[in-house]
């Protein structure tokens, strides 16, 4: 049996069921355990010998259009009308979510080559919390040694006060969500929470909490309905529907925004408006497991040997962002970003000196509908 496999198993002999976003939390971060705590460096993760492919694994072509994208919203935050702003001052590019640093070696290779001016007065800060993850990318990032630093949290970038851009590539999607099923004949929503039975993780059910009020999951899901409307729409919900709601998703952005002093917030994620959270074709949620580039719906199996994901709320995300006071500047699918990126690129005449035949490839698969172009957006809010 493998050791996160017991040290969960224990965890629900000792204190009973447990709700299953605390179950995702360990199958993905428990210390030296946790599917992205492993150490990957022979086997990986992300990528083709890994489990799945992010537009980060495609090749460097999505390192290289982030860059000049931000290039150029670097420089409308060296213009800001932010007070303490000083024309030609630091500017700062902070990534979460990094990984093994892969993307931040692209877009730091590009930033360096055909923006040297920006590339000298950046610091590249990657938001990163384990010890682990901070390891792989001090190593991939030795050649940007001295221009790279790391933060465990907001808490210090918000006090330097951020100045440029703040991105992520598949963050949040990997953030631990509350499973919420519906039980129709109770009229009532429950918490999924996970119980063991004959050495097996089994589903089980579970009370809510008890601050999560009379709208939820509504409006914890970006969808603040009234009551006759919540009441209509529950007449029609089957038994067992499920749906996540993903509050430390929303908290995220919510504080990266407050450490965003001027410039932009922007996420590429695959996920949905709170407009199409409640579908019938979606009955039991859009939590899925991911080993060998296969999906499963069995997100209990093999903790720590497979990704768990779910669907981005944006709406979620636009809400806290606005309520920070950031205006959102695009919500749009990553092919409309890449493409619109990659033509002004064009008109400015400065489509990369190395565009080569296996970069256009690289495009293909990152904006082609049935790749990650049309199931990944983009959103962008920004801070004048
Ligand atoms: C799906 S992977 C994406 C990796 C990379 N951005 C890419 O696109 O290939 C998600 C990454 O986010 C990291 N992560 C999860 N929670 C985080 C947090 N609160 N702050 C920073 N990184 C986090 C995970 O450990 C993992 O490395």
């Amino acid at each position: 049996m493998q050791p996160l496999h017991m040290t969960l198993q224990k965890q629900i002999a000792r204190q009973g069921a447990i709700p299953f976003g605390h179950f995702m939390e360990l199958a993905l971060y428990c210390p030296a355990l946790g599917y992205y705590e492993r150490d990957t460096a022979s086997t990986g993760t992300v990528g083709r010998a890994g489990d799945f492919f992010t537009s980060v694994s495609v090749g460097s072509a999505f390192g290289e259009l982030l860059a000049h994208r931000f290039a150029t919203w670097l420089r409308e935050a060296d213009g800001s009308a932010e007070p303490s702003a000083e024309k030609g001052g630091r500017l700062t590019l902070v990534e979460a979510g990094a990984h093994d640093g892969r993307l931040a070696a692209d877009v730091l290779t590009e930033l360096q080559s055909a923006h040297a001016d920006l590339f000298a007065r950046l610091e590249y800060w990657i938001v990163e919390p384990s010890d682990a993850r901070r390891v792989w990318q001090r190593e991939r990032l030795a050649p940007f040694a001295g221009r790279v630093h790391w933060a465990a949290g907001w808490p210090e970038l918000a006090a330097r006060g951020v100045r440029g851009v703040i991105f992520s590539n598949e963050l949040l999607d990997a953030f631990p969500a509350r499973r919420i099923g519906w039980d129709a004949a109770r009229r009532a929503w429950f918490e999924w929470g996970v119980a063991t039975q004959d050495g097996h993780f089994v589903w089980t059910c579970l009370p809510l909490r008890a601050g999560d009020g009379d709208a939820f999951p509504f409006a914890d899901c970006g969808l603040p309905l009234d009551a006759p409307t919540r009441a209509a729409l529950l007449d029609v919900l089957p038994d067992g529907y499920t749906i996540e709601v993903n509050p430390r998703a929303a908290a995220w952005w919510r504080e990266a925004a407050r450490a965003l002093r001027a410039g932009v917030l922007v996420t590429f994620d695959y996920g949905l408006p709170a407009a199409e959270w409640f579908r019938p074709e979606r009955p039991r949620g859009t939590l899925r497991a991911y080993r060998d580039h296969r999906a499963s719906d069995d997100l209990l199996a093999a903790p720590g040997e497979q990704d768990l994901t779910g669907h981005v709320n944006f709406t979620t995300l636009q809400q806290a962002g606005e309520a920070e006071g950031l205006r959102t500047v695009a919500f749009e699918t990553q092919e409309k970003f890449l493409a619109d990126t990659l033509a002004s690129l064009s008109a400015a005449g400065a489509l990369s000196r190395n565009w080569t035949a296996a970069r256009a490839r690289q495009l293909q698969t990152l904006t082609h509908p049935q790749h990650l172009g049309r199931a990944f957006r983009v959103l962008a809010q920004s801070r004048p």
